[in-house]
């Protein structure tokens, strides 16, 4: 089951570099600062409501995120939908026809299980899904 939206990433060149006009013009925080080895990120949230914004930039040069930089620019990357449990939503998926990247959920940011929807199956934008430990 979605429970809500827990963000939305915006790939960016560099997080310190983005979150000067979040911060300084929006009034957010930016918080969890950390290199999410698995995807070969790193990734900073603001806070906003129960909502959170992700800046995202590649943690090395063979990140898949430099491609989408290098051929789409900066800009929105995903949105992520936090769920019960990911295992179990990403099955339904796949059973009702659904094309995912990962069929087997991956460590995401702040110890979270994560899976990635293809663009294809949603009109175009990546979803991510995500559980937290309980
Ligand atoms: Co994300």
């Amino acid at each position: 089951m979605l429970k809500k939206i827990n963000h939305i990433a915006i790939a960016v060149n560099s997080i310190e570099e983005a979150a000067k006009f979040y911060q300084n013009i929006l009034g957010l925080n930016l918080s969890g600062v950390e290199v999410v080895t698995a995807q070969k990120t790193r990734v900073g949230f603001l806070k906003i409501g129960e909502s959170n914004i992700e800046l995202v930039q590649p943690a090395e040069p063979d990140s898949p995120l430099v491609k989408f930089l290098e051929t789409k620019g900066q800009g929105i990357h995903h949105i992520c939908f936090e769920v019960d449990d990911v295992e179990a939503e990403v099955k339904v998926y796949l059973e009702k026809g659904a094309t995912l990247i990962d069929l087997k959920p991956r460590p995401g940011a702040h110890n979270t299980k994560v899976a990635f929807v293809h663009p294809k199956s949603s009109s175009g934008v990546l979803i991510e899904l995500c559980e937290f430990p309980k």
